[in-house]
């Protein structure tokens, strides 16, 4: 008798370890024979954690399940006619996840993430052993024409960035895997880490062949200890089953990747800075250019990518580029793993197509808000994000679409307020966090923020308020024009979006179309 229970951070969170005794002390008593599967989540975080039981006819979910749960979910599992509360039917029909268009997140919460035969499967290496035929230049153009752009946020065209490096000159090159996961509401690096890492190392390993770079470096967030220790395990495996090392699978190419854990700095996700970390110095953003992938790690031609770019890599080589670009809207092709957080119903996480609507993705799968109270701001992008009032939920999910309403859809994250959210407090907010988190470099965004943050405050004690607030838009015109790097440069997304749309808020009359 086979069960699954996530061992994901999520699952971890709500007690999923101490479910897992509560089964082994109960088949222990009852004499059963009961193997249980650590697996990744799938990501339907309201039932965590989310027990599922192996069926002839498929997996059977049970969520949220806490230890005394554990003896009737038994009595239950494998009993014919047998009904329980938390029985949810076979996982893949939940419609949060049937309605999904799982491509890179295909393995993750099916698998156990530490065990390379059931990675292999489960499709796992079919994309290296195709990359491992190929030229370095026919794995550029493959990614080129699906179509992939950077997940990390900046959507820029992986190709193009993967070519820039194998062009450049160079004895030694490197592949960083940007997993400095620090936006707020965001999670599908994390999960996909703790859920199916070993597609994270095979896209390392196809990027490595694609511009000749034979050593990567993994950089995870510091307060990631659950995906540090199980990409620690994977790797370990990945080594001893032969797909890491001198001599690939006996093709006499070499790849290896280290491991190493982030500073605890928001900036250090920023690519310079995070090169800095990782030759050991502070986190202080560079000038760009030269590029990283003209001068990156110790002055050598690095490809940094996002865990989502490169784990998406795979399945663009295994499945053909077609197969990638087939899904999607205008330039955005392919998936992105939207996260779902803050107050709403059914969080978690939701890979589709490019397309949908903000309000598909919170009424459809998001059931609306937690609080049952309607919705009223969504922040899509992370903290640097803007705020969308209901009048442009209804933007297609597509990167150009959205930097055409001055928001952007960033690396997926989307975090939902109700009426009650008090949306000057959160200008401040974004405001104060670029204060603290600013590694100091340029003026507009170290000194910029501290006096942003000051001017919000103002307004919002009812200090001269008009006045203020043509002050406010004016500090943020010169923090965009002025900063070196994205989160001085886009603060302003969240507090001018804030002031348009919320001016109530503020304490203001509404702003003038111009
Ligand atoms: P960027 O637009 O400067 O660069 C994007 C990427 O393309 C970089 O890797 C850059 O080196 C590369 N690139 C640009 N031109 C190139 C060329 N000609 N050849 C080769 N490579 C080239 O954006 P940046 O500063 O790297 O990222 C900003 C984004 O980061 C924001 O849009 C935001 O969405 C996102 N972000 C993500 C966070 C997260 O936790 N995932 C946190 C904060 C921001
Ligand atoms: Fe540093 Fe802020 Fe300037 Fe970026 S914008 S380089 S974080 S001071």
């Amino acid at each position: 008798r086979i069960l699954y229970l996530p061992l994901d951070t999520a699952a971890l969170a709500m007690g999923a370890d101490a479910v897992a005794d509560a089964f082994h002390a109960e088949a222990a008593r009852r004499g059963l024979d009961l193997r249980i599967v650590r697996n990744g989540s799938r990501g339907l975080h309201w039932l965590e954690p989310l027990v599922e039981v192996a069926t002839p006819s498929g997996r059977v979910a049970y969520g949220p399940v806490a230890p005394e749960d554990v003896p009737s979910i038994l009595d239950a599992a494998w009993t014919d006619g047998a009904v329980h509360p938390l029985c949810h039917g076979p996982t893949e029909d939940i419609p949060f996840l049937k309605k999904q268009e799982r491509l890179t997140f295909a393995r993750v919460g099916l698998i156990d993430p530490l065990s390379i035969p059931d990675y292999e499967a489960h499709g796992g290496y079919a994309g290296l052993r195709q990359a491992l035929a190929m030229d370095p230049g026919a794995i550029v153009d493959a990614v080129t024409e699906s179509g992939l752009r950077g997940r990390g946020g900046a959507a820029f065209p992986t190709g193009v960035k993967w070519r820039t490096v194998l062009q450049a000159p160079g004895a030694q090159k490197y592949i960083v895997c940007n997993a400095d996961e620090g936006d707020s509401g965001t999670f599908s690096d994390r999960m996909l880490m703790e859920g199916d890492p070993c597609a994270l190392i095979e896209g390392m390993t196809i990027a490595g062949l694609a511009v000749g770079a034979t050593r990567g470096y993994l950089y995870v967030r510091s307060e990631y200890p659950q995906a540090e220790r199980i990409l620690a395990g994977a790797l370990r495996a990945a080594r001893a089953a032969g797909w890491l090392g001198d001599d690939i699978q006996g093709s006499g190419r070499a790849f290896d990747i280290e491991l190493r854990r982030g500073a605890g700095a928001y900036i250090c996700g920023e690519e310079t800075s995070l090169l800095e970390s990782l030759e050991g110095r502070r986190g202080l953003v560079r000038a760009k250019p030269p590029l990283p992938a003209v001068r990156g790690l110790f002055g050598c031609p690095t490809v940094i990518n996002n865990v989502i770019s490169l784990a998406t890599v795979p399945f663009i080589l295994a499945r053909g580029a077609q197969a990638y670009r087939d899904f999607g809207m205008g330039r955005s092709r392919g998936t992105l793993p939207f996260q779902l957080a803050g107050n709403i119903r059914h969080g978690g996480l939701v890979e589709k197509a490019f397309g949908l609507t903000l309000r598909e993705l919170l009424f459809d799968f998001g059931g609306g808000s937690a609080s049952g109270r309607p919705l009223r701001a969504i922040q899509v992008g992370g903290p640097l994000g803007a705020y969308l009032p209901e009048s442009q939920w209804d933007t297609p999910l597509d990167y150009e679409a959205f930097l055409a309403i001055s928001a952007m859809l960033g690396h997926g994250g989307v975090v939902a307020f109700d009426e009650t959210a008090d949306m000057a407090a959160l200008a401040e907010y974004a405001m104060e966090f670029c204060a603290i988190e600013s590694c100091g470099k340029c003026t507009p965004c170290r000194i910029g923020s501290v006096r942003g943050t000051e001017v919000i405050r103002a307004i919002r004690d009812g200090q001269d308020r008009e006045a203020r607030a043509e002050l406010l838009r004016d500090l943020c015109d010169t923090m965009m024009a002025g900063s070196l790097c994205a989160l001085g440069g886009m603060t302003p997304y969240p507090v001018l979006s804030a002031l348009r749309h919320f001016p109530e808020d503020f304490g203001l009359a509404a702003e003038q179309p111009l």
